[in-house]
Formats: structure tokens, C-alpha cells, sequence
């Protein structure tokens, strides 16, 4: 039997490639053999990703700016990859954003910003490389949700969880659609992951203690933890598999 969770010879594109998420995401996929897309607005940042991906796998790693919220930065993005790599295996949704406000007063200025961004952008990025993938007949696509895309949250969390239960709506209706089409689409889920805009629960130990204990294992989610279910999605392991969540989640949402 050949090793189905070998990602070797296949291109994946990260969009939020250089965030707390997406970096350990774009550093698996490149580990487990894949040719790595480091996607985000900040050159920079994705610059450094790529770097790394390229000295920890031995793979060619690149890192294309574009903004998920803009069609036609997401096509030059794409259009760039195909000319480099010749096709798109893999497309992993790893940008995002969140805004809290309070219901009675949420400013819809911000609802539309996380609308743009988490699912605007989400739509405009599976139906870029969508295209791409339709003409190859096959290609996998993973989008961020989050345990808030099934679950109410309170603290100023409206607007997010709309986004991620549209998230996973898209990902179930993609999945439907393009099935024919040789496409599988699925969806992350992760309770709280420690990132740079998340550390300060982890730093402040009351906090900690709060989210953690809400988790049936005890602890708080790191970037690394997603980076399993991430390769399980995009390799041929998941081949029948598709229109699903994974909820990396400590066992919350079994509840
Ligand atoms: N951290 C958590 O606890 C947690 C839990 C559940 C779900 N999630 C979801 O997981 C995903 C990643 O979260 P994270 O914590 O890694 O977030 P993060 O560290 O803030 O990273 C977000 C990434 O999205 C990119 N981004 C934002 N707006 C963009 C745009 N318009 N175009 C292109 N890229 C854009 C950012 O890069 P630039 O700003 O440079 O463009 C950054 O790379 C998000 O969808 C989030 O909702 C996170």
C-alpha cells in the first residue's frame, strides 16, 4: 500500500500563510512533501514563512502577496502559482480575522469587515482555485471555521460566528457542487489555539485556567495541534471524504 498521507509532488496554496494557524499549516504541508504557496497581504511575513518551510523540507516553498477580499489580487496570485507550478493539489483557508462587539451596539462596519474577509474572501479563494482544479479534475480544499460555527458564543462573538457557520455552509455546498468535479472541500475547526493574537490568555494564568478548564482535556489548543487533521484532509487519506468539519478541539464540542 502506498503511504496516503505522503503529500509529494503536489502544490498547496496557504492563504493566511504567515499567521499563528496558517504558518504551522504551510510548515506541515511542506514537511509531509508538498510544494508550498505562503499567501497573505504582508510580503514580508510570508517571505520569512516560505524561508522556513524551504530550510525545514528541503521543498520549494514561495510566498505570492494577495488579498483575499479583492478577486482579481487572488487571480493574479493564482495565475502566478500555475505559471510556476503548472496546477493547485491543495488549497488550505488559513486567513481570518475576528472582531468582538457587543449586540446591541455592533457597528455594521465591522459585521461587514469579518463578512469580507472570513467569507467574501473564503468564497473568492475556493472559486479561484476552484477553476484551476476543475480543469485538473481533482484537488482538495480545506477552509478555517471554528468551534464558534457551531456553537453560540457570548463576549462580542455575533459577528464571528455568523461568518464561521457561513464558512461551513459554503464548505457543505462547495463540497455538494463539486464533487463531480473530482473537488473535495472540508473544514477545520479549532477551539481556542494559541497564537501571537491570542497569547495574551495563554500569559495571563487566570484566563488560562478559565478556557482551558472548559476543555474536556484540560489544555489549550497550539498551532501545531491542527496540523494532523490538515494533512488528513488534503491527502489521498481523505479521498471519500468530503463536506465535513474537524473540530480539533480537545473534545469540546462533543458535548
Ligand atoms: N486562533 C484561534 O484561537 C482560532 C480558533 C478557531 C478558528 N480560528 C481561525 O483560524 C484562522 C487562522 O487564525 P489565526 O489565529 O492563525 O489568525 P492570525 O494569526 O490573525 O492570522 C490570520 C492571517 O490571515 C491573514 N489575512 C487577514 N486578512 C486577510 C486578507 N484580507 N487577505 C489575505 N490574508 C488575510 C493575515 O495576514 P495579513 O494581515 O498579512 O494579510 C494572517 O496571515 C482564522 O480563520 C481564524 O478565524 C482561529
Amino acid at each position: 500500500m502506498k503511504d496516503i498521507f505522503k503529500l509529494d509532488g503536489k502544490v498547496a496554496v496557504v492563504t493566511g500563510g504567515a499567521g499563528g494557524i496558517g504558518e504551522a499549516l504551510a510548515l506541515g504541508l511542506g514537511i509531509h512533501g508538498a510544494n508550498v504557496v505562503v499567501s497573505s497581504r504582508n510580503q514580508e511575513a510570508i517571505d520569512k514563512v516560505a524561508e522556513k518551510i524551504t530550510e525545514a523540507s528541503g521543498k520549494e516553498a514561495v510566498a505570492v502577496a494577495s488579498d483575499v477580499t479583492d478577486e482579481s489580487s487572488v487571480q493574479a496570485m493564482v495565475d502566478k502559482v500555475v505559471e510556476k507550478f503548472g496546477k493547485i493539489d491543495i488549497l488550505v483557508n488559513a486567513m481570518g480575522m475576528n472582531i468582538k462587539r457587543d449586540a446591541f451596539e455592533y457597528p455594521m462596519e465591522d459585521w461587514d469587515k469579518l463578512f469580507d474577509v472570513n467569507v467574501k474572501g473564503t468564497m473568492i479563494a475556493c472559486k479561484t482555485v476552484g477553476n484551476v482544479m476543475k480543469k485538473q479534475g481533482e484537488g482538495a480544499i480545506v477552509n478555517l471555521s471554528s468551534v464558534r460555527g457551531i456553537r453560540g458564543y457570548t463576549g462580542g462573538n455575533t459577528g464571528y460566528c455568523a461568518t464561521k457557520g457561513a464558512v461551513e455552509l459554503i464548505t457543505r455546498a462547495l463540497a455538494l457542487e463539486w464533487a463531480p468535479v473530482g473537488i473535495r472541500v472540508n473544514a477545520l475547526g479549532p477551539a481556542l489555539v494559541i497564537t501571537p493574537g491570542t497569547r495574551h490568555i495563554a500569559e495571563n494564568p487566570e484566563l488560562a485556567k478559565k478556557y482551558a478548564s472548559a476543555v474536556p482535556m484540560g489544555r489549550i489548543g497550539m498551532p501545531e495541534d491542527m496540523v494532523g487533521a490538515v494533512i488528513f484532509l488534503a491527502s489521498d487519506a481523505a479521498s471519500f471524504v468530503s463536506g465535513q468539519t474537524i473540530y480539533v478541539d480537545g473534545g469540546l464540542t462533543a458535548a
